[in-house]
Formats: structure tokens, C-alpha cells, sequence
């Protein structure tokens, strides 16, 4: 059997909700395609390392059918473990080659290669797409990640550096921690600290240091990392029949999210990869995940606005100041700061009502329908009702391009309040026995703290809050989960007591608003 590095160093829990069988199904009907159902799908995954990102799905959408395959029996071996505890029957993941793909494998709905297209020799990529194009369905959507240039070029330099250096070494443990420790020597050892250089390591410890130990040794220590210009890969795609939809991440594509200097300089770029390409350029990218589809499918990529009535929204967006219910003022002014750092604001009374009445569900994911009858009745809107839902999709769409509202397929099965005898999500529970990182209802990864991870375990609606306190506290009494108080560990059995209460409610609250409660 080969070894591969991802054996002795696998690549961790990974979940990506860009990649979602769900997300990419919204994107295509979005953009007016007809893409297969995601609940009663085929799905591959090339690469899959442990099934991090395919065995939620599977877990989720029980009558779809999934295949992972991955270089890495290890990784292969400890996905199926996770497999067997969770009794999924409608996932297979295989240790095989993607060169050895086999031709009678059948079409597959959505297929998904993330983290691998650039990550591999050169002879396995053009065998990737030859998968894609082969066994996608004439109406699926497979997704490629990859890394892009110009973002790659001033960090390969310091992938030659770090390389260099760990050359000699023998385990992954000291290549990783050699590899940090050069990077930080090599900026402490800047006497100006605003150089160019200066700031490129600057910024790239902090990438890291934001990263698993898993990251830095395969993203910057692995044999193969080629970095892409948008344009190449479009190029090689369509070497194999496959035409470029879009990113997952639609809003990196918009004008309108740019500099105003730079619509003007593209407004008479029709060539839409091209665009992409300069928008690039401009924001120094390193990372893309395009979705391809069999070539000729979408001739019109518009949106189409009505669709957004399909999806449950859930936004972010923090206003400058929450008016009670009741009427507003007619061209009511409100600012909502949205996470990227970005605002946008109100004009009217319609749209500043339906904004509010999104931050009021900024927990629980509501439908267009229910957000309108809503806002309808807090604010007192004069509207009729089909206005209002129109106004709705129209800025809803606006402000998931600019990333202040996410649309999602259903409503979730995450419930937003901590329930008497909390149920956490069977599988994030079966990952917390294994790591601090775990996957939520979202398909997001959630990094546990100590007491969160101990509480998530008890959670299979058994026990009430009493009943967790006691378990904790007969932890923290084996010594199984110490206590602290200004950073000192705690001994005293009252404080311990007193602390534990804190705790439990502390986690609960933030395992709800992780989106890790189903009951
Ligand atoms: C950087 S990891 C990414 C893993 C996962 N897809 C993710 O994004 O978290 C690359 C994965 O590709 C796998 N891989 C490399 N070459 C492969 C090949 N020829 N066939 C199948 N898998 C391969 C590795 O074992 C590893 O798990």
C-alpha cells in the first residue's frame, strides 16, 4: 500500500460550506440552472482526506449516495471509523488513486475537489477534470479549488525558504515547529520593519498561526503546491470540455464590491473570465473555488431574482440603532455593518423594516415569505404584500453579493434557543470525541473550548441543566477538567461548585449560537 504524507500527518476535521452539495445547488438556481436535487443525489469527492466535508452531508441528506476517495488509507481508515459510529449506509470512502479512477463508476450529480487540484503532481490534475467531465451529470456542478496567482507569488518564496530549511529534518513535528520558528526569526531580524518583505512575512505568520499545524505542513511543506492564474485554469478546463460557471463565493465576481476606479476601468470587459481575471489582479487573490459544469449549459448567467423566495435567509448584519416596532419614517435611514467590515444602509421604511426584521432572526434562518408577513406586521407597512416580496428578493440578492445575507436551502436543523434537555448534533458529537474541532449544522468548522467540548458530550437530551453541572463537576473532580480563575486552577470544591453553574450556561449559550443544538 503507498504511504502518502497525509498518513502521518492527516489533514484534521475539515468541513467547507462553499463546497455544499446544498450551496452549490442554490448558486445554480440563482443563476436560472436546473441542477440536480441535493437531497437525492449522487456525490463524489476526489481527495476527500477523512471525509471531513463528505460525511456531514451524507449524515444530513440520507438518501443521497456519496464516494470519497483519497491516496491515504489512514485517513480513509479513520473517516470509516466515523462512518460505522454514525451507522451511515449511503457513503462509501475508498483508498485509491484518482488516476486509477474507474470508468464504470456512473455519473454523479456533484462532484467536489477541494484542496487538491494545485496539491498534486502535474499528471493527476488533467485526469481530475477528465473525471469531471466523463462522469458529471449533464446538469450537475463540480467544484475545483485551487490556488491562485497573483496571491501565490509572494508567498512562494517563502514556501522555498521554509522548505529549505526543514530539508534535513526528520519528523513532521519538527519541520512544522523549524518552519514557524524561521519565519518569526527572519521578520524579528527586519531592521525596517515597513519593507515589502516585512510585511509579506508579517502577514503570512499570521496566516499561519490562524492554521492547524496540519496546514502549514501540507500547504507549505508538501512536495506540490502549483498556484494557477484564473485564466489557466479556465484554459484547462475547457481543454476538457468543461465551461466555468462561477465561484462559490459569488460576491469576489461583483463590481460593485470593488473600488468604483475599477468598474470603470473593466465597463467595456465583456470576456467575463477576463474580468475575473483583473478583479485578480486587484485583490491579489490566492485561493479560488470554481464551480464547472459540461460545456454549453448556462448561455445566460443572470440571476434571477425570483428565486431567492426558494431560500431561508439568514444575515449577519448589525444595525447602527434597533427602532421599536411601529411605523418607521418613510425614507427611514439605517446603516448595518455587515462581518467583512463593509455597511450598507436603508433608504426607505420597506427596506430598513425588512433589514430590522432580519438582524431581529439573525439566529434562526427565515423564509422570504415569513420575513415579509413579519415586517408587514412590526412596522405597520402600508406595502401590499407582493411589493414587499419583491423589494425583499431584490435586496436580499444585493446583499448576498456583497455577503450581508447568506440564502440557504432550508431553515436548518440547529435550533436557535437552549431547550430543558439540550440535543447537540450527533455528528459534531462524535467528532468532539476525537478533536476540539467539530462541525456544526451549517457545515462550518466550530473550535471548542475545554468546558464546551466537555458539555457537547453529554448532550443527547437526557439530561437537564442540573444533571450537567453534575457531570461536569465530578469531572473537574477527577481532575478530568480543571478550573481557572485568573489563569490559576481552581482546588477550592465551593468555588468549583459556584463556577460550574457559569460554565454549563456559558457553553449551552454558545453551543446554540454555534449552530450545534438540534433539540
Ligand atoms: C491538501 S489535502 C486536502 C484534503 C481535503 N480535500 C481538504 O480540502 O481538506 C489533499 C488530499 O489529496 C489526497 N491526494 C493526493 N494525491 C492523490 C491522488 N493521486 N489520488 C487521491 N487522493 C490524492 C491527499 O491524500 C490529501 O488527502
Amino acid at each position: 500500500m503507498v504511504q502518502t504524507s497525509y498518513d502521518s500527518v492527516p489533514y484534521g476535521v475539515a468541513a467547507y460550506s462553499d463546497t455544499h452539495i446544498a450551496r452549490l445547488h442554490m448558486i445554480g438556481r440563482l443563476l436560472g440552472m436546473e441542477p440536480p436535487d441535493f437531497r437525492r443525489a449522487r456525490v463524489l469527492e476526489l481527495g476527500c482526506a477523512a471525509g471531513g466535508n463528505l460525511l456531514p452531508m451524507a449524515d444530513q441528506y440520507r438518501a443521497s449516495d456519496f464516494i470519497g476517495i483519497d491516496l491515504s488509507p489512514v485517513q480513509i481508515r479513520q473517516g470509516r471509523e466515523l462512518t460505522a459510529e454514525l451507522g451511515l449506509s449511503n457513503i462509501a470512502l475508498r483508498a485509491e488513486s484518482i488516476v486509477d479512477f474507474p470508468a464504470s463508476a456512473g455519473k454523479f450529480d456533484y462532484i467536489i475537489c477541494h484542496g487538491t487540484y494545485s496539491w498534486v503532481p502535474p499528471e493527476v490534475r488533467p485526469k481530475i477534470l477528465d473525471i469531471v467531465r466523463h462522469h458529471l451529470s449533464p446538469n450537475g456542478l463540480a467544484v475545483i479549488s485551487y490556488n491562485t496567482l497573483p496571491g501565490w507569488a509572494a508567498v512562494r518564496g517563502l514556501r522555498d525558504i521554509m522548505n529549505y530549511h526543514v530539508a534535513p529534518l526528520r519528523t513532521p513535528e519538527e519541520k512544522i515547529a523549524q518552519a514557524r520558528a524561521l519565519l518569526q526569526l527572519i521578520l524579528d531580524a527586519q531592521f525596517d520593519r515597513t519593507s515589502a518583505y516585512a510585511a509579506v512575512i508579517e502577514h503570512e505568520i499570521k496566516v499561519i498561526n490562524a492554521a492547524t499545524d496540519q496546514y502549514l505542513f501540507h500547504e507549505h511543506l508538501e512536495e506540490n503546491n502549483q498556484p494557477f492564474y484564473f485564466h489557466e485554469f479556465v484554459a484547462q478546463a475547457n481543454d476538457h470540455h468543461l465551461d466555468y460557471l462561477c465561484d462559490t463565493d459569488l460576491a469576489i465576481s461583483q463590481l460593485g464590491n470593488y473600488a468604483s476606479s475599477v468598474g470603470q476601468f473593466l465597463s467595456r470587459t465583456t470576456d467575463p473570465v477576463r474580468l475575473e481575471q483583473y478583479l485578480d489582479f486587484v485583490s491579489n487573490r490566492r485561493f479560488r473555488a470554481s464551480i464547472v459544469m459540461q460545456r454549453g449549459l448556462a448561455a445566460n448567467r443572470g440571476f434571477r431574482v425570483e428565486r431567492v423566495e426558494e431560500f431561508w435567509l439568514l444575515s449577519a448584519a448589525l444595525p447602527d440603532r434597533v427602532p421599536p416596532d411601529g411605523p418607521l419614517a418613510p425614507h427611514e435611514k439605517l446603516t448595518f455593518r455587515i462581518p467583512n467590515g463593509g455597511t450598507f444602509s436603508s433608504g426607505d421604511d420597506a427596506s430598513a423594516a425588512l433589514f430590522l426584521t432580519l438582524f431581529h432572526h439573525r439566529d434562526k434562518p427565515i423564509s422570504v415569505k415569513a420575513l415579509v408577513a413579519e415586517a408587514k406586521a412590526r412596522y405597520l407597512l402600508p406595502h401590499p404584500e407582493a411589493a414587499l416580496r419583491r423589494i425583499a428578493c431584490d435586496t436580499v440578492l444585493r446583499l448576498f453579493l456583497s455577503k450581508g445575507v447568506n440564502l440557504l436551502p432550508e431553515p436548518g436543523r440547529e435550533v436557535a434557543t437552549v431547550s430543558p434537555r439540550p440535543v447537540a448534533l450527533p455528528f459534531a458529537r462524535a467528532a468532539a470525541r476525537r478533536s476540539e474541532r467539530v462541525t456544526n449544522a451549517r457545515h462550518e468548522i466550530v473550535v471548542l473550548n475545554g468546558p464546551s467540548r466537555a458539555v457537547l458530550l453529554l448532550l443527547d437530551g437526557t439530561r437537564d441543566r442540573r444533571a450537567l453541572i453534575d457531570n461536569l463537576d465530578a469531572a473537574a473532580r477527577r481532575g478530568e477538567l480543571t478550573m481557572r480563575q485568573h489563569g490559576n486552577p481552581v482546588t477550592d470544591v465551593g468555588l468549583i461548585a459556584a463556577q460550574i453553574g457559569a460554565l454549563v450556561d456559558g457553553a449551552l449559550t454558545a453551543l446554540a449560537e454555534n449552530a450545534l443544538l438540534i433539540g
